[in-house]
């Protein structure tokens, strides 16, 4: 059996993006090797980086960044550059 792959989906609410959230999204993708030309999968496969849209409703925590794993719905918020290498880390 494989496991479905991880996805990480960045807020893109008007207050994450005052907070930064483009600079955090770039991290991940960075850290990832992720190819937003083909579809925001990582190097390794197992992750898929999403370019969000909408708020998710913590705009005073924010940069907001969710992840989902085997059906489990993670929330990760102040999001910096050094918590996306520990979130990256908590995932695998
Ligand atoms: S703008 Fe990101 S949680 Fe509201």
């Amino acid at each position: 059996m494989t496991d479905s792959i991880i996805q990480i989906q960045t807020c893109g609410g008007r207050a994450c993006k005052a907070n930064g959230v483009a600079g955090i999204f770039e991290l991940f993708a960075k850290e990832l090797g992720a190819d937003m030309e083909k579809g925001g999968i990582s190097a390794d496969g197992k992750f898929e980086l999403i370019r969000g849209f909408a708020c998710q409703g913590k705009c005073g925590v924010g940069p907001i960044v969710t992840a989902f794993k085997n059906g489990e719905k993670y929330v990760f918020s102040r999001v910096d550059a050094q918590k996306v290498k520990k979130i990256l880390e908590a995932l695998r």
